[in-house]
């Protein structure tokens, strides 16, 4: 069995963050949310896997590279344009070929694993099997509808939903996926829509079986997604301190301080990770918050965020709440009066901020 993850796409949803990174290495827990996945296929025991990329390529190449860190043999797919899931699977076939494989959404994060519906999709050996979660808007999703344990089928974000079963960005298929996603027709956003090829196969009679997960995922593809994923993520944290913490500063709770960060006069209250050459001074670093190597943080308070690599925040007074920096993003105080704080900056970015 072959694994396919798709980290190609276009990432509107998180501009400008992805005018200038691909969403999927944004970091949870400062670690790039494409290896969750990797992590997780290579648990699930796929040693190869085919990675659909489109124009953030060298990125993910240069992050990936062959993927021996994870046991795996990494191959890479170029998908010229970002068409549709299904057409993700068209431009994969040369590599698939008739071996059955697991789809995985590259900005997906799913609790435990995949190990067991994996097991489950080898020894059932249906021609599909899909992973579904209950929720509570379902309205929001790909619904499916079942029947004796069958999935007869699937409506991209219906109005009234006949189910609250919602499908999970990983996906089984045995070879017959591939006369399904070349015979289907672009959808109004003109993609080809994975739904429409799972459709093609129940309609033909074939097993599309389904297999509902009980553990909490997430797609990062939104801000607030995103900052929901790190926040579960931080929680299941253990505490480790490698840097240095003067006598002044307090670390509460899970916290995890990397080697060479440096943190003085300060309040840490995890779960917090403060990556490797960091500095926190006379700060107070809140709840949910991931704060990515080499950034300077000084006199400010930040909670519930994500900031990433070399970017550096000075003098703010009020608290940066609900935020996603990008690297190398400077913020710092400038005269005038803003009475609160929320952003969402590309890298490269400049904030100047005035208080009162
Ligand atoms: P989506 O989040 O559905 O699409 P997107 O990345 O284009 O994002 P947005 O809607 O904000 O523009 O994609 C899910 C995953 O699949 C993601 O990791 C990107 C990847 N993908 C491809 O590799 N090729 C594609 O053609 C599409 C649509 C997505």
């Amino acid at each position: 069995m072959k694994g396919l993850i798709l980290s190609g796409g276009k990432g509107v949803r998180l501009r400008p963050i992805t005018f200038t990174n691909a969403k999927q290495l944004v970091p949870v827990a400062n670690k790039p949310v494409l290896f969750y996945g990797l992590e997780a296929i290579a648990e699930a025991g796929i040693e190869e896997v085919g990675i659909v990329v489109g124009e953030t390529k060298e990125e993910i190449k240069e992050a990936v590279g062959d993927g021996s860190r994870w046991g795996l043999k990494v191959t890479y797919i170029d998908q010229p344009e970002p068409l549709g899931l299904a057409h993700a699977v068209k431009v994969s076939e040369w590599y698939l070929k008739d071996e059955p494989f697991v789809m995985y959404l590259g900005d997906n994060l799913i609790k435990g694993g995949i190990a067991d519906l994996v097991e489950e999709f080898r020894s059932k050996r249906p021609n599909a099997q899909i992973l579904l979660a209950h929720v509570e808007d379902p309205g929001r999703f790909g619904v499916a509808e079942l029947h004796d344990d069958r999935v007869v089928k699937l409506t991209e974000k219906p109005k009234e939903p006949k189910s609250d079963l919602a499908l999970v960005g990983v996906y089984m298929f045995d070879h017959q996926i591939f006369e399904a996603v070349k015979s289907i027709k672009p959808s109004r956003r003109k993609e080809l829509e994975i739904t429409d090829a799972i459709q093609y196969m129940i309609d033909k009679g074939l097993n599309v079986q389904p297999y509902v997960i009980q553990g909490w995922w997430k797609d990062t593809g939104k801000l607030e997604d995103m900052l929901e994923a790190n926040r579960i993520v931080l929680d299941n944290l253990k505490r480790r301190i490698e840097g240095t913490i003067d006598k002044a500063s307090r670390l509460e709770g899970k916290v995890v301080v990397e080697k060479g960060a440096v943190i003085r006069k300060s309040v840490i209250r995890g779960p917090v990770i403060i990556g490797y050459n960091t500095l926190i001074e006379n700060s107070f670093i809140g709840p949910f918050t991931s704060i990515h190597d080499e950034v300077e943080i000084k006199n400010s308070e930040i909670e519930y965020s994500i900031i990433l690599k070399n970017s550096s925040i000075i003098n703010i007074k009020n608290r940066i709440s609900g935020s996603l920096i990008g690297k190398n993003v400077r913020i710092y105080q400038a005269p005038s009066k803003p009475k609160a704080y929320r952003f969402m900056l590309g890298d490269n970015s400049e904030a100047g901020i005035r208080e009162a």
